[in-house]
């Protein structure tokens, strides 16, 4: 309330909020100019696309029944170095900002700038981490310092654009923090006191529109508290004044190198929607709505992939991830349909028993009624006022007149599409690629042991790289004398190493390298050295893959070679130790061929075409290739490869590791949407590389004349596989129950034939749809052929009207299509 009355006297005094709209809330919902909102959001981010991308993006969210548009502000993006920001490219906030403007729809701005988001380093710079008497995310002077010098620079920024929805523009909701309430218990007082600050701080930017502040349950007011998770229907806000919203409703999950492809169900995510809608919530956010790729070094981590699909209604690539883009943008209809009823209706539940429960929302002009049927495994057939409904287990009804099922989140009636990758039509590949090489140039660090610092301690590799790199060069030279008593036969090198991926030389011989386990980034590295009397130069290089995002005091966990390191000697039953630890280190970050960017098009360095070595690692190769013809997304096939960083015309596209195989274990071919969704639930892809395919956004590429793809292999690998392929709609299915009408797309291209189609209880599913044992006497695959064959899209009526009449022995019928695109 505070804020719309503040706000009202603003637009008094200034004559430019002529256009500006009121946001508030009153307890049960958002208002906007007085009015309670059903609003539904999904998370884009916008550095996870290109600035190309997102008008499409947007404007598919729009489609898809989509009232705002949310995304998180990206700290360590934007002020890479202290005090010098970055907002070009895909990182003009601005812009993105103003696209979701232009189509007409609100936007949600949680700065943070503490993001989380499966992000390098949870959206911290780590120079914020290396300054004197640093803390994160506590009453500490210095770090409060910079993060309100941050929240202050994009309010600013926000409104002199006037995109906040008090000067006219899109922005409804800020966000401040990052589900501090899951980590508050690790900072004793301290934690509630920075938590009061936080609430403080952003409320003195004065934007004009309300903060939320989710996973909050002791948010100071006029906060807003809100819940992310898979399902929050169980939600209560902390004050009985705040409307019920979620933040975050987890549209699938993210993967980690090593890891299986996590898929959500589409009726199960509709079941969460629909369940929250129940019970009183308002305002629901997709994360993600569309999830995008992890491009350079942005993955968070340790072990975040560059994709990240997130199995989200719109896919890596932007296309619709059907069903579940279209199962939910009906949902959406449904909801936005009951707006009035469920925003300032009277509930009253009526309980069935066996976890079935209706909820009744009632005004003086109408009523809307839910069923839930959260029983795992009974369907459900209930009487209620009057009339018999069938709601199958985990699963709701909605009835908007209180009579018409007009939706049930497990009868999905929109098409599935199955995406298909197709070979580069503009060139034979992988024949067509012609590889050239060069070797990294490791000689001068491996056999010099010369870097760009010297210390007497081993540090951890935040502190010496800034995180400029993922490579950081631990080097030092130990004198061994004869009678040393270390020295023999049997000699090894012991590191204490929380490096990601670490690789060992002595005297310029690769001793061996290791990749941490996931979750078990504090190991042991023990391999057996030929040292020399006399000097010998110890060279190991730690490799970080994504900096840590989630945890309280996550910004501590260590990176690099901690230590101790010690050379062990081996004389009969005698073990001698000798601690490298705080000998001379010499540090050394990046490696030479990043410096000298051999990753740019116009590199003028030269490489050999002759004898491309296989398996060979710190190699460096590229080729040339023609653009894939049409407009459909683009990825590079890098099975062959081991584990680098591949760039495109000097794009870096992310790191790739097709040699980390996902687990063998966990996977299902069968998938259960009834019960509680887990991450580990409906997983795919086991034993298969985790990443093969890279996305190459086409704003990278040029449509005429040659285009350069560089791969920096750092473990070995064989790019004579590597080709381009674009991604499109191959079929697309449906199974439909009659009084629906059938939706078919081909995503812009035309149908091409009906491979299926029948009007009764035909069986089976896509790709292996047969006849049942009823039929309707029309011919259903004629009646698709002449409506939907040559069309980009067709709409088809499932009725007997339309397909003629079967006896199903009164069940509902179905139709079951399969098209080819
Ligand atoms: C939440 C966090 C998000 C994201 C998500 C998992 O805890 O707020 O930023 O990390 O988990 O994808």
């Amino acid at each position: 309330m505070m804020i719309s009355l503040k706000f009202l006297l603003c637009c008094l005094l200034v004559s430019s909020c002529a256009y500006a709209t009121i946001v508030s809330h009153d307890g049960r919902a958002i208002t906007i100019d007085g009015h309670r909102r059903v609003l539904l959001s999904g998370s884009i981010h916008y550095p996870r696309s290109t600035t190309e991308m997102w008008p499409d993006l947007i404007k598919k969210g729009k489609e898809g029944g989509l009232d705002a548009i949310e995304t998180y502000v990206f700290w360590n993006a934007h002020e890479p170095t202290r005090r010098q920001y970055d907002f070009s490219g895909n990182l003009d906030l601005i812009r993105f900002l103003k696209t979701i403007q232009d189509e007409g729809m609100y936007g949600v701005l949680r700065i943070g700038p503490y993001v989380c988001a499966e992000w390098n380093y949870g959206g911290f710079p780590v120079w914020l981490h290396n300054m004197p008497g640093m803390e994160f995310r506590t009453t500490n002077t210095a770090f409060m310092n910079e993060m309100q010098n941050f929240t202050t620079m994009i309010v600013e920024m926000v409104k002199k654009e006037k995109l906040f929805a008090s000067q006219g523009g899109p922005i409804i909701l800020a966000q401040i923090e990052n589900e501090y309430g899951n980590v508050i218990g690790s900072y004793g007082e301290a934690g509630k006191a920075y938590i009061k600050w936080c609430a403080n701080m952003a409320n003195s930017l004065d934007v004009g529109v309300p903060w939320i502040m989710c996973q909050q349950d002791d948010a100071p007011q006029p906060m807003l508290n809100t819940c992310n998770g898979y399902y929050c229907d169980n939600f209560t806000p902390n004050n009985p004044n705040t409307p019920k919203m979620w933040t975050e409703n987890w549209t699938g999950w993210y993967k980690n190198w090593g890891g299986k492809d996590p898929h959500r169900t589409t009726e199960d995510v509709a079941f969460a929607v629909a369940r929250f809608f129940q019970r009183g919530g308002t305002f629901q956010n997709y994360y993600m709505y569309h999830g995008g790729t992890n491009f350079d070094r942005t993955a968070g981590g340790p072990y975040i992939t560059t994709t990240y699909d997130y199995d989200a209604p719109l896919d890596e690539f932007g296309n619709l991830n059907q069903p579940k883009y279209g199962h939910l943008k009906q949902l959406h209809d449904v909801l936005h349909a009951m707006e009035k009823t469920l925003t300032y209706g009277n509930i009253s539940t009526v309980d069935f028993g066996n976890l079935v429960t209706a909820t009744v929302y009632k005004t003086e002009e109408g009523s809307s009624c839910f069923i839930g049927n959260v029983n795992e495994t009974s369907d459900a057939k209930i009487n209620f006022q009057g009339t018999f409904y069938d709601v199958p287990a985990w699963s709701v009804s909605i009835l908007p007149d209180c009579k018409t099922e007009t939706y049930n989140t497990a009868k999905i009636n929109t098409q599935t599409s199955v995406m298909v990758k197709k070979a580069n039509e503009a060139e034979n590949e992988p024949s067509t690629l012609k590889w050239s090489w060069r070797p990294e140039n490791i000689d001068n660090v491996l056999l010099k042991g010369k870097g760009e610092s010297t210390m007497r301690q081993l540090f951890d590799q935040k502190v010496v790289s800034n995180d400029e790199s993922d490579y950081l060069w631990y080097m030092t030279t130990v004198n061994i004398k004869e009678q040393d008593p270390v020295w023999g036969k049997n000699m090894s090198l012991r590191i204490n190493s929380t490096a990601h991926v670490l690789h060992a030389f002595v005297n310029g011989q690769h001793i061996g390298n290791y990749r941490a386990e996931n979750g078990k980034f504090h190991y042991v590295f023990e391999q057996d050295a030929k040292f020399n009397p006399g000097a010998n130069v110890i060279t190991l290089l730690s490799i970080t893959v994504g900096l840590p995002n989630y945890g309280a005091f996550f910004e501590n966990v260590p990176a690099g070679i901690t230590g101790p390191v010690f050379i062990i000697g081996r004389n009969g039953d005698e073990t001698i130790v000798k601690d490298l630890s705080t000998h001379k280190w010499s540090y050394k970050t990046g490696l030479s061929g990043f410096e000298n960017q051999l990753f740019s098009s116009e590199s003028p360095s030269t490489w050999s075409g002759e004898s491309v070595p296989f398996n060979r690692t710190m190699t460096w190769y590229k080729t040339t290739f023609k653009a894939p013809l049409g407009s459909e997304p683009v990825v590079v096939d890098l099975l062959g490869l081991g584990k680098g960083t591949a760039w495109i015309n000097g794009n870096n596209i992310g790191r790739y590791w097709p040699a980390f195989l996902a687990d063998i274990d966990g996977c299902s071919a069968e998938c259960n949407y009834r019960g509680a969704y887990y991450a580990e639930k409906c997983q795919t892809n086991c034993g298969e590389p985790t990443q093969r395919w890279y996305h190459v956004p086409r704003s990278f590429l040029n449509s005429d004349g040659d285009n350069t793809l560089v791969l920096f292999e750092e473990i070995g690998g064989n790019p004579s596989l590597v080709n381009f392929q674009t991604i499109g709609v191959g079929n697309v299915c449906a199974n439909v129950y009659e009084k629906n009408v059938l939706e078919l797309s081909c995503n812009g291209k035309p149908i091409s034939s009906i491979k299926f189609a029948s009007f009764g209880n035909p069986g089976g599913n896509c790709g292996s749809f047969e006849k049942g044992t009823c039929e309707a006497s029309n011919d259903a695959a004629a009646i698709l052929t002449q409506e939907c064959v040559g069309k980009e899209k067709c709409s088809i009526d499932v009725s007997e009207k339309k397909f003629g009449a079967a006896d199903c022995g009164g069940l509902a019928k179905r139709l079951a299509v399969e098209a080819i695109c």
